[in-house]
């Protein structure tokens, strides 16, 4: 599966926005919100027009590629699921939304929750530019989750690690508006992927199933120093190389996800929790599966199987 890249129209319309502003001041704050963020692991700095600009530039393509390829494995198990709804929660500039719209073609309507005034403003301009999020809402007021209306497809995407305290009650407010599916996604780090999995138990024991990452719904069997993250290598935008004043064109995002859904994935499968290792001899790769984490090997000799298991990549999930 190629890349996901931002849409045409959205990288046209922050090239535009970009326009007339001078770019050392954006790569300023790019900095800086970068800086604020890994330190807090909050986007509170993010005040201004200018800054809610420099951030979409930064961010935007890796939780883009993040959440399609969250999106991606989805369908892998379920191709026939065609969502109507969508809410997003913690919405920032509309990413999350950007990528369902693009994957599911279905969505008609898109409801999108952020407490930042400046990226909010920044979601409605942009959303101008799809034929379907152009009849967006956005809330940012302290009620919008409690009034919002259940979707079929709920995302909270690099939300999680901004709630302190209140993340079980968020993880419960957004299951309670989850008419069929859930995607939270986090940094793939270790401290991402531990929210990811506690809010994973919470919901499990709420009646969730989960679809994605994870072939069952038991606690998972990674212990620390391990844990589940995946990657995507994406394309950086000319004014994000600029911004960052990065060398290479192009980065590789780490993240970690669930999916949680309300009816269980009849699909069994297996995941590739790591790059496989190819050698002359063997393809030997690590998998999740139902039974718990498995080292598989195949070997060259097993002419059919060898060639299958050459093609598999990091995150996929795997059929008999
Ligand atoms: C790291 S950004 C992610 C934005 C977007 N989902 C994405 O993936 O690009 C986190 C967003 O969550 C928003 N946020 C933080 N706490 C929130 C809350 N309690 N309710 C709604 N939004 C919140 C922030 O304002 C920010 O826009």
């Amino acid at each position: 599966m190629s890349a996901p890249e931002l849409p045409a129209g959205l990288k046209v319309a922050l090239e535009a926005k970009l326009h007339g502003r001078a770019r050392d001041d954006i790569a300023a704050r790019a900095t800086q919100i970068s800086k604020t963020y890994r330190n807090s692991g909050n986007s509170r700095v993010i005040a201004s027009e200018a800054d809610a600009l420099a951030y979409a530039l930064v961010r935007m393509p890796a939780t883009y590629a993040a959440v399609t390829a969250c999106l991606n494995a989805l369908l892998e198990v379920r191709a026939d699921f065609a969502p109507k709804k969508l809410l997003d929660v913690g919405a920032g500039p509309g990413t999350a939304s950007w990528a369902a719209a693009e994957t599911f073609s279905s969505l008609q309507n898109f409801a999108l929750l952020d407490i930042n005034a400046a990226l909010q403003t920044l979601a409605l301009e942009l959303g101008r530019e799809h034929a379907r999020l152009a009849a967006m809402t956005c809330r940012r007021d302290a009620h919008a989750l409690d009034e919002a209306e259940p979707a079929d497809l709920v995302i909270a995407s690099y939300l999680i690690g901004e709630v302190g305290a209140e993340r079980r009650t968020l993880a419960e407010r957004l299951w309670a508006k989850t008419r069929d599916t859930l995607l939270v996604v986090e940094p793939g780090t270790p401290a991402g992927y531990e929210r990811i999995i506690e809010l994973r138990a919470q919901l499990i024991v709420a009646g969730a199933h989960v679809a994605a990452p994870c072939p069952h719904d038991r606690a998972c069997p990674l212990s620390a120093p391990d844990w589940c993250h995946f990657t995507q290598r994406l394309p950086r935008l000319r004014a994000h190389i600029q911004a960052k004043g990065a060398e290479l064109p192009f980065e590789d995002e780490k993240f970690s996800y669930v999916v949680l859904t309300r009816d269980p994935i009849a699909k069994a499968f297996s995941r590739v929790l790591a790059p496989p290792v190819l050698s002359k001899v063997e393809v030997s790769a690590k998998l999740c599966t139902a039974g718990g984490v498995s080292f598989t090997k195949v070997p060259r000799r097993d002419k059919a199987a060898y060639a299958k298991a050459r093609r598999w990549r990091w995150g996929e999930a795997l059929f008999d």
